[in-house]
């Protein structure tokens, strides 16, 4: 018997000022798409931007709904946009950005577990990383180089190659 440890590494940035231009741009659109979220029930609104290798930005937030299960988180409506408009391209970056209704976001969203699941398909179909940044919409910033990095031991397609 032995224990066993899987280091994950992310790099924390002070501020946005901080970031490559690029980096800086996707947090400000994902940081602007937070007000396009429709977040009715919870009042907590996410945005998240991803860049393809084409050079575009697909967008993406969340969407509520009354029935609660049947809304979506913004990383997926962002990623799912992307897959279904661009099924050729890489996505190289995605940056989320969250904001609550009732106080200002000074800290990085973290992802739930089901879009952490849903980067990592479209990362481990395309073999090559994405990169995610997480940000409130002011504070510090991690960058997390893939998004493997966000899940460990996970599930994937080569799961099943398996059986
Ligand atoms: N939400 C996201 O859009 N992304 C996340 O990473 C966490 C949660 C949404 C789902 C729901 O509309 C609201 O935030 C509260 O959970």
């Amino acid at each position: 018997m032995k224990k066993v440890a899987i280091p994950i590494q992310f790099t924390e940035f002070e501020n946005i000022s901080e970031l490559s231009d690029q980096d800086r741009l996707l947090v400000e659109i994902a940081r602007k798409m937070t007000q396009n979220a429709y977040a009715p029930y919870s009042e907590f609104s996410v945005g998240a931007a991803v860049l393809l290798d084409n050079g575009e930005i697909v967008t993406g937030s969340n969407q509520e709904n009354a029935a609660y299960p049947s809304g979506l988180c913004a990383e997926r409506v962002a990623t799912f946009s992307a897959s279904a408009n661009h099924p050729q391209a890489t996505m190289k970056t995605i940056a989320i950005s969250a904001n609550n209704k009732t106080q200002t976001m000074d800290y990085p969203v973290t992802p739930c577990g089901a879009c952490r699941q849903v980067m990592l398909e479209y990362e481990t179909r395309q073999s090559e990383p994405i990169k995610v940044i997480l940000s409130g919409n002011s504070g510090k910033i991690y960058i997390l180089e893939q998004v493997k990095d966000l899940l460990p031991l996970t599930f994937t397609v080569d799961d099943l190659k398996r059986l």
